[in-house]
């Protein structure tokens, strides 16, 4: 790209169409740092040269004064220079993260209210939105507990094409969210309400898969899920995330999105770690959910449905697709590979890795055992418990507990990556049912307010 001779606006549409939030823009001639100015409002990091010091110490300045992609505060400088774990006490108290297991002890004190979901119907249709929509696996759990989901977004064009094969009927918008004005993301909505607003912001700034980066920019996303919560007002919100954010510089990260949420008039959100194979997910994937609610109740969760001796195993999700022809409608094509990798992978025992290297690919699935977590790795994945094969997208997704009648066309790596990064949706089911009671009530206490109010789905409340 050759900069110099654009404006804001202009400078702003190139680094969007050449890069995606997080990749790095570099500006070999800075000057005063328009450029590294205008990448940081748009959420990629800039690396920026000058020779003249006086127009370096003044690009400086002007990059202090702005915040990442969004206007909302910050985490303090201090953490924000701290890598990983942090040994230093916490400034504010630590908010508490409750395992499944724990807090289904009464005495636990945290504001989590534990929601038998078996009992729970699917009644009268709720409306949702769902943002870093990705393929749908959170909208597809919503819908499977009677739930519409109204608005989608989500930035990668390959993700929204599957996500509108599946949802037709949602209004989706695929842009990066912080592009979008206030006006557009009304707009979509069509003056429709929603009761519920879900999501998962991007967590590769997170995630255990990768050196974990508390100053990449995709960890402020969050603050445009927060963004989104102040527009919509929504009765509850629920944020998808992996467990690892739980501990991001000594829990800041966590206790800012806490007390962001508080901030937007969602006081006393819960942050508990669900385990997807306790509901029913063929799978051990740990993932971290806050909820939090406008009217600051105690914020339901499902309760665990299955203790770890009826985990649903490998065999039984994906047994009988073993010599199931190659079907690429269906999304069965397992890769081919050369004969001699098809020996090495033929005597790796189950959890053996072929490649020391490659966490969570590459490694024999047991048979009679869940999976292990999914992980997004551009095209490998785990390599199939009785035949000498890695998995095929249908296989992965059937682990992570898509119904078959979803439709996974689109080029290979892009769908194994989105399956990966899928909310798996037995647990957004369980999730999205639990909620259904508090929702329920607040609707037909909106409707006994204000009596001549139409509340119908999807219309005002
Ligand atoms: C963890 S995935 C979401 C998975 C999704 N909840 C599901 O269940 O299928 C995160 C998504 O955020 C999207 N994303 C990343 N940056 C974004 C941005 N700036 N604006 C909107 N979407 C973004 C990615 O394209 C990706 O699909």
């Amino acid at each position: 790209m050759v900069a110099g001779e654009e404006d804001d606006e202009g400078l702003a549409r190139y680094i969007d169409f050449f890069t995606k939030p997080g990749e790095l823009v570099m500006d070999l001639t800075s000057g005063s740092g328009t450029v590294a100015a205008v990448a940081k409002k748009r959420g990629r990091p800039c690396m920026a040269f000058d020779i003249d010091e006086e127009k370096v110490k003044l690009t400086l300045e002007r990059l202090s004064k702005i915040t990442w992609a969004c206007d909302l505060p910050q985490v303090s400088e201090d953490e924000e220079e701290a890598e990983g774990e942090d040994p230093r006490p916490p400034t504010v108290p630590a908010v508490p993260v409750s395992q499944s297991e724990g807090s289904r002890d009464p005495d636990a004190g945290w504001n989590a209210d534990w929601v038998d979901t078996t009992d729970v119907a699917v009644g009268e249709p709720l409306t949702a939105a769902d943002l870093f929509s990705g393929i749908g696996g959170f909208s597809k759990g919503f819908e499977m507990a009677g739930y519409r989901t109204l608005l989608a977004i989500d930035s990668d064009p390959k993700a929204a094409a599957i996500y509108r094969a599946n949802f037709p009927e949602t209004k989706l918008l695929v842009s990066p969210i912080e592009s979008l004005s206030d006006d557009e993301i009304l707009n979509a909505l069509g003056g429709a309400t929603v009761d519920v607003l879900f999501g998962s912001p991007p967590c590769q700034g997170f995630s255990s898969a990768g050196k974990r980066k508390p100053g990449d920019p995709r960890n402020q996303l969050f603050r445009q899920f927060i963004r989104a919560a102040a527009l919509l007002r929504p009765h509850f919100v629920v944020m998808e995330n992996v467990p690892q954010l739980a501990s991001l510089q000594g829990g800041a990260f966590l206790r800012e999105i806490v007390a962001s949420l508080e901030r937007t008039g969602y006081p006393g959100a819960s942050v508990v770690k669900l385990e997807a194979a306790e509901y029913g997910v063929p799978q051990l994937r740990t993932r971290l959910i806050i909820v939090a609610s406008r009217q600051g109740l105690d914020n339901p969760y499902p309760l665990p449905m299955l203790p770890e001796k009826q985990f649903v195993t490998v065999a039984e999700a994906i047994g009988d697709l073993e010599d199931r022809e190659r079907d690429e409608a269906f999304g069965h094509v397992p890769p081919e590979r050369a004969a001699e990798m098809v020996e090495r992978l033929r005597v790796l025992e189950p959890g053996q890795r072929l490649y020391d290297s490659y966490n969570s690919s590459w490694q024999r699935l047991w048979t009679d055992r869940p999976a292990l977590t999914i992980l997004a790795h551009n095209g490998s994945s785990f390599v199939h418990h009785s035949r000498p094969r890695t998995l095929s997208v249908r296989e992965m997704a059937r682990l992570q507990g898509f119904p078959d009648d979803f439709d996974l066309s689109g080029p290979i790596t892009t769908t194994m990556q989105a399956v990966a990064n899928a909310v798996p949706p037995p647990l957004a089911k369980q999730i999205a049912l639990a909620l259904r009671p508090s929702i329920e009530r607040l609707r037909s206490q909106t409707a006994a307010d204000h009596p001549t109010t139409d509340d119908a789905a999807g219309e005002g409340r």
